[in-house]
């Protein structure tokens, strides 16, 4: 067994049964290797990211309508969006995490000085929802995530209503974060088969897919997928390299994909 694995084991036990969502939520900035999403510092990163993957696909965001999937607990990335590409829609999508009203309005703010617009401008064209169901068909022309594939406990069913209310020439654009996210050890998950990582150490949101699930998955739906960009840490993989479980196809050298960007077009 790795030695590493008597630091991981522990704290991912203590994440596991320890630590809510509640406590992450408000003290995560004090806990080691806890990272905060996104859409609580600052979206404009994370549309940069959106912007230079899209224009490396070809696909020109402005004007179209656009649905972010998994937002968070603020719509300051549909903000940035509104602002930036000036879309005709711009949906916030979010099942799980409830609004926070004061983390928006600040981030809100943020998003209006920098790109010299009125708040309520910004924030009028942005309609937060709970479920796809509200969508009409085929009334979305562009579909962004962020770190929200690899949360996904049903893939199959998202990417069919994804592909439901998106236009007939319609795209995605998912960024996904398909590390272990104790990020130390990026891939220490893939040592435990998916029962005994789902009895005792997945913190709850945590599935361990793989790029290449996700590409099936979204090729079943209806989708042609091109993998943008991907990245790969030969060094931390070789810590668990003899001990990958069978649940994983250990001879596909996509299993070590880290962070990739996948970009899907209706077939
Ligand atoms: C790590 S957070 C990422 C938040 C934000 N996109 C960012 O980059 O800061 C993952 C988000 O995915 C959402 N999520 C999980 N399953 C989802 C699903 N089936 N459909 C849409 N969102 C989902 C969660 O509720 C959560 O808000």
């Amino acid at each position: 067994m790795p030695l590493s694995n008597l630091e991981y084991i522990p704290l991912r036990l203590i994440r596991r049964f320890v630590l809510s969502d509640r406590l992450l939520l408000r003290f995560g900035k004090l806990f080691p290797y806890y990272r905060t999403n996104h859409n609580q510092v600052d979206p404009s990163p994370l549309v940069d990211a959106y912007d230079s993957r899209l224009k490396s696909a070809g696909f020109e965001p402005r004007g179209t309508r656009i649905l972010e999937i998994g937002v968070g607990r603020t719509n300051s990335t549909c903000y940035e969006i509104a602002a930036r590409f000036d879309p005709s829609t711009t949906y916030a999508l979010e099942p799980f995490v409830d609004f926070g009203a004061t983390d928006d309005d600040r981030l809100l703010e943020l998003v209006s000085k920098r790109n010299h617009q009125a708040k309520e401008a910004i924030a009028n064209r942005v309609k937060r929802v709970r479920d796809l169901t509200s969508i009409p068909s085929g009334s979305v022309d562009l579909v962004l995530s962020s770190s929200v594939l690899e949360h996904v406990s049903d893939p199959d069913s998202l990417f069919k209503e994804l592909h439901r209310v998106l236009s007939a020439n319609g795209s995605m654009l998912h960024l996904v974060d398909y590390r272990d996210h104790f990020f130390k050890y990026p891939y220490h998950f893939l040592q435990f088969n998916k029962t005994t990582w789902n009895r005792w150490l997945n913190p709850g949101d945590l599935p361990v897919w793989r790029v290449y699930d996700h590409i099936e998955q979204i090729s079943a739906a209806g989708f042609k997928v091109r993998v943008l960009d991907e990245t790969r840490d030969d060094r931390a993989f070789g810590l668990v390299a003899e001990r990958i479980s069978k649940d994983y196809r250990r001879d596909d050298s996509r299993l070590l994909t880290m962070v990739a960007s996948l970009f899907a077009t209706k077939t």
